[in-house]
């Protein structure tokens, strides 16, 4: 049998292939067109997108760490208004997927984002964003399995887009709170955003991101801890996991979807390697061929090969 790339999310949401760029790491898609292509990807999942026009945080936003990086941009975008009206009808012409990260400061706010892009030609699905560690309110709905779930729930009565829940990997039990969603009536869920960390200026004692003083670590320094995350959560639920978490070659991507993943992410690695995320698919693609693949859920019973040198 010929390899089937394609990866399904559920409600209909088809990937052409498991390879997305992150959210936060690839805009709206339009700078990185320009730079990189998008042709490649198997999905774009953009920028956290709120009600109203967002300034974010006040530089500085992004610090470098210890093979990561931390960053507090406190969801800087033009509000869902433009989203809808000016940036989709483009996306409407385009092959990869684009998928709305969608924030709020309460479940009112997400209910009416995602009411607004139900039905807008171009939006190929919602990923409720109830992580953001860089804004007062949004992480506390998903810390509380009970207050994730309410917000699920309250998002699914207005739209009939496919729904994938991006969960912080900062609590206790990461299993709890996708079932909680997963019961809500979420298609599929995306782990992780990024961890609170902090950097400490030792000349001004103090943070060196002003914002909440805490921000959030990305990048290969995370990666073992997402896939930890991520094998938890494929034992959790039986909805579809999307990996993220330090993904920087073909080899982190296979190990992802070994772990689980029925997809990826790439996220900062797009800023220092713009061209990665076409690397990445290109190496998967290659690896199911020489592997014999039919599908990529038979990742999961094969032992990941080394990258080649
Ligand atoms: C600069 C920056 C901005 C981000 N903005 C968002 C966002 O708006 N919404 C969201 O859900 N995640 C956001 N993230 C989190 C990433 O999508 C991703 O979950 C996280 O960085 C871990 O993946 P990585 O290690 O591959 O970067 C952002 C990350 C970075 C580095």
């Amino acid at each position: 049998m010929a390899f089937d790339a394609t990866v399904d999310l559920g409600r209909g949401l088809l990937l052409p292939n498991p390879v997305g760029v992150a959210s936060g790491t690839f805009g709206y898609g339009f700078e990185p067109l320009e730079l990189v292509g998008i042709d490649h990807l198997g999905a774009i999942y953009s920028k956290g997108t709120t009600l109203n026009p967002r300034a974010g945080n006040s530089p500085p936003r992004i610090a470098e760490t210890t093979a990561g990086m931390l960053n507090s941009i406190g969801l800087q975008n033009p509000g869902v208004e433009v989203v809808a009206s000016e940036y989709a009808p483009i996306w409407a012409t385009w092959d990869p997927p684009v998928i709305v990260n969608v924030a709020g400061a309460d479940i009112a706010e997400y209910v009416a984002v995602c009411e607004r892009l139900d039905g807008v030609p171009g939006v190929a699905g919602l990923e409720l964003n109830i992580s953001c560690p860089n804004i007062a309110h949004g992480l506390d709905l998903g810390t509380d399995p009970g207050a994730a779930s309410a917000c699920v729930a309250a998002v699914r009565q207005v739209t009939s887009l496919p729904l994938l829940v991006k969960l912080t990997p900062n609590v206790t039990d990461i299993g709890e709170v996708a079932r909680a969603v997963e019961t809500a009536g979420a298609d599929a869920v995306t782990a992780v955003n990024t961890y609170l960390g902090m950097k400490v200026s030792l000349r001004r004692l103090g943070p060196v991101l002003p914002g909440l003083g805490t921000a959030g670590l990305s990048g290969p320094a995370i990666k073992p801890l997402a896939l930890a995350a991520v094998a938890r959560l494929r034992r959790a639920v039986a909805i579809p996991v999307v990996g993220i978490g330090g993904i920087a070659s073909t080899q982190d991507a296979l190990e992802f979807l070994a772990a689980g993943a029925a997809a990826v992410q790439i996220g900062t690695a797009n800023f220092h390697s713009p061209h990665i995320s076409r690397q990445v698919v290109r190496g998967c693609l290659e690896y199911a061929a020489q592997s014999g693949l039919e599908t990529w859920d038979q990742v999961l019973q094969r032992p990941v090969r080394p990258e080649p040198a």
